[in-house]
């Protein structure tokens, strides 16, 4: 199967934060940003292999900084690697001040995706391409999560 460059399904994603997702504090609810980050991933994996993909798994993620209500969080993703039928999906998230200005990093998420038929079936996905040295160092990091992921799940 021909491969894919990386730019060709680089994703990016914003949405202001509305008072429906706030949490007690005012602040935008963490389930809210986890469900952000599964959409962008989702796209970027979509984009790569032009097929319908569910979530596999996603790995651990920290909070690092809130964001306040009418904020704009702002969500870029791409595909470090694609194996047979999963990709592993980057996707890192920031929350930019639309009045003062600025941004700052909020969170950072590996998500892997399965690329899957009408009934459920895993299908093969296009090889990724890497091109940047940070494209190059993404690929073989997520080689060793991946191999992480499958012992994990052995054990499990
Ligand atoms: C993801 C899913 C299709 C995998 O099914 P499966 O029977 O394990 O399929 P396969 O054995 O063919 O594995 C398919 C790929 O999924 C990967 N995979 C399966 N479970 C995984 C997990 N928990 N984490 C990471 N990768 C996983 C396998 O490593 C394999 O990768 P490869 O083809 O690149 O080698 C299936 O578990 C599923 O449909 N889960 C529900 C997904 C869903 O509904 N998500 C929405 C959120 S709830």
């Amino acid at each position: 199967m021909q491969g894919r460059f990386v730019r060709e399904s680089a994703s990016e994603y914003s949405e202001l934060a509305l008072p429906n997702d706030a949490n007690g504090l005012g602040n935008l609810l963490g389930g809210k940003i986890m469900h952000l980050v599964d959409l962008c991933g989702a796209i970027a994996a979509m984009k790569h292999c032009r097929n319908p993909v569910v979530t596999a798994s996603v790995d651990h993620m920290d909070f690092i900084h809130p964001v306040q209500i009418g904020q704009l969080v702002r969500l870029r993703a791409s595909v470090n690697r694609a194996f047979n039928s999963s990709m592993e999906v980057g996707v890192k998230v920031w929350v930019e001040d639309l009045i003062r200005g600025g941004e700052k990093h909020v969170s950072s998420a590996f998500l892997t995706f399965v690329a899957v038929t009408k009934d459920g079936r895993s299908v093969p996905v296009p090889p990724v391409i890497p091109e940047s040295d940070d494209e190059k160092r993404r690929y073989e990091r997520a080689g060793e999560r991946r191999a992480y992921r499958l012992a994990q799940r052995r054990r499990s």
